[in-house]
């Protein structure tokens, strides 16, 4: 491990979230005083609900506005239209945007529903478009059972770039519940690229419960591989984990 990436284990998720939201409502008010908008990195999953829960308390009491907000979701099943309930972009709408006052201009998910010839641009337009608003201040993540960051999964070369990416058949059985069945799952995404997500300024990637903790502990100290795409932020100058008891008992 090396000595950028810390670890922050706390008694439970409330509280982490609790200190994360705190940290990220600091830091977009913080640039939005130095005369710019923030630029958020923001995940999907079980994992950020109570984080977004907390992103909208602070809102409500006044302590955090997104107007001056722009986003940018690490992924998107391939072939689920944005009014599909099981949609990043049904879920983001749902769990958040709706809740806060952030302009629809400055929300960007991935289309899951271009295909064929038009997927590598709308892929390259993504990433331009994230370069055109100055970079990601703030990444945030989960990681999935394979170990995935965004949809990376094992293979994901460090250098990858938002792109179509097949769904691991353990990634596939996870969603499997949400959406009524195996057979029922999209079996492509598009996903950021580990290239793409290193290159924010600054992470957090959270994980509850006791079923992420082996995951989590190759992570943070198995060896760095593109097999677990998360070890690749042992590399990145400013990532931190932020983990209930549970998450990080075997470290
Ligand atoms: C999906 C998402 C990931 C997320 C993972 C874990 O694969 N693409 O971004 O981290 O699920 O989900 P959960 O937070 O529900 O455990």
């Amino acid at each position: 491990m090396t000595e950028s990436l810390s670890v922050r284990v706390f008694a439970d998720r409330s509280d982490a979230c609790r200190t994360l939201a705190a940290e990220v409502a600091s830091l977009v008010r913080r640039i939005n005083d130095s005369g710019r908008p923030a630029v958020l990195g923001l995940a999907t999953g079980r994992t950020p609900l109570p984080f977004y829960a907390e992103l909208i308390r602070l809102h409500r009491e006044g302590e955090l506005s997104f107007s001056k907000v722009i986003t940018f979701n690490l992924d998107e099943y391939l072939g689920l239209p944005g009014t599909h309930p099981e949609s990043y972009r049904a879920f983001m709408q749902r769990e958040l945007f709706a809740q806060v006052d952030i302009l629809p201009e400055n929300v960007h998910i991935p289309d899951g529903m271009v295909a064929g010839e038009a997927l590598e641009g709308h892929c390259g337009a993504y990433e331009e478009a994230i370069r055109a608003a100055g970079g990601i201040d703030f990444q945030l993540l989960g990681i999935g059972r394979t170990g995935h960051i965004g949809f990376n999964e094992p293979g994901s070369p460090r250098q990858s770039r938002t792109r179509m990416v097949e769904l691991d058949p353990v990634t596939r059985q996870d969603a499997a519940p949400s959406f009524g069945g195996l057979e029922q799952v999209p079996t492509h995404a598009i996903s950021m690229g580990c290239g793409t997500i290193l290159e924010a300024r600054k992470i957090a990637l959270l994980a509850w419960g006791a079923g992420k903790a082996a995951i989590v502990r190759e992570a943070l100290t198995g060896p760095i591989s593109d097999q677990v795409s998360a070890s690749f932020l042992q590399e990145h100058p400013d990532a931190t984990f932020y983990l209930d008891a549970e998450a990080g008992s075997a470290l």
